[in-house]
């Protein structure tokens, strides 16, 4: 399949107009899904960026433009932790967003990042992740849409630099361990899920992400995991408030 992926850079006034253009863009997508297959399927990204995005999904304008009962929810990645923990992306996406829209619990599909047994747990996501989008062994899902942040290190979801799980070409979900990191256990959609994805959106917002987004947007790009997301078939956007597109070449004016 030749590729025709397409990339757009939007750069927004601020923080919060990043968050309008976000929640904006979901129910973009939502809606466009829905008309065309009857459901929207979303990952969810984690961290802190995407609070004020859910925040603004969860209210008018946008909450009432949504197919809530026509969404599935998953999420990009997940900590190690049960889902009522301070650093859980599950508890984050649930109090700013899930826990305020009617989203059918039964369409909302949480990493049991809690789990003993890690490998189980990514085995187990893998394989809700294949009911309900009806493929077979070897076929990847094509979510409507994945929201990712990227870390100042260049990782996306918990694909970090330098992991085995950058390699990995057949799971759609791999355990991982970043030793770095506050919550070292972590779980993520791999590079076949994301590259499989009809859009990709990266929220990026702050100075600190600055240099990384010019690395990761830059002609050796793919040297950085979020770098490496390149749709093989769908629409890729980068959503940055002006600091964090701040060291980005000026485009030549029209
Ligand atoms: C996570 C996220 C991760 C996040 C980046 C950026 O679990 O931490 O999935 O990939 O998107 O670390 O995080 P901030 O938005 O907090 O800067």
């Amino acid at each position: 399949m030749a590729s025709t992926e397409t990339r757009e850079i939007r750069v927004l006034d601020s923080a919060d107009a990043l968050a309008e253009a976000a929640a904006a863009t979901v129910v973009q997508a939502a809606c466009e899904a829905v008309a065309a297959g009857g459901r929207f399927t979303v990952a969810l990204a984690g961290g802190a960026t995407p609070r004020d995005s859910y925040a603004r999904l969860a209210a008018p304008p946008h909450a009432g433009r949504m197919p809530w009962d026509r969404t599935f929810v998953f999420f990009g990645d997940d900590r190690g932790v049960p889902p009522d923990h301070p650093e859980s992306n599950y508890r984050m996406a649930h109090e700013t967003l899930l826990a305020k829209v009617p989203v059918p619990a039964a369409q909302v599909f949480r990493i049991r990042a809690e789990a003993d047994d890690p490998e189980a747990a990514a085995a187990e996501y893998a394989r809700t992740i294949a009911d309900v989008f009806g493929i077979r062994r070897g076929e990847q899902p094509r979510f409507d849409l994945v929201l990712l942040g990227v870390g100042i290190d260049g990782h996306t979801a918990s694909l970090f630099p330098g992991s085995p799980a950058l390699k990995e070409v057949f799971r759609a979900v791999a355990a991982v361990h970043v030793a770095a990191a506050i919550i070292p256990q972590r779980f993520t959609l791999t590079f076949p899920v994301l590259n499989a994805a009809a859009r990709v959106v990266f929220l990026v917002s702050g100075p600190e992400k600055a240099k990384i987004v010019r690395a990761a947007l830059g002609p050796q790009g793919t040297s950085v995991p979020a770098g490496m997301v390149r749709p093989m078939d769908g629409r890729l956007t980068w959503l940055l408030d002006r600091d964090a597109a701040a060291l980005l070449p000026v485009a030549d004016p029209a």
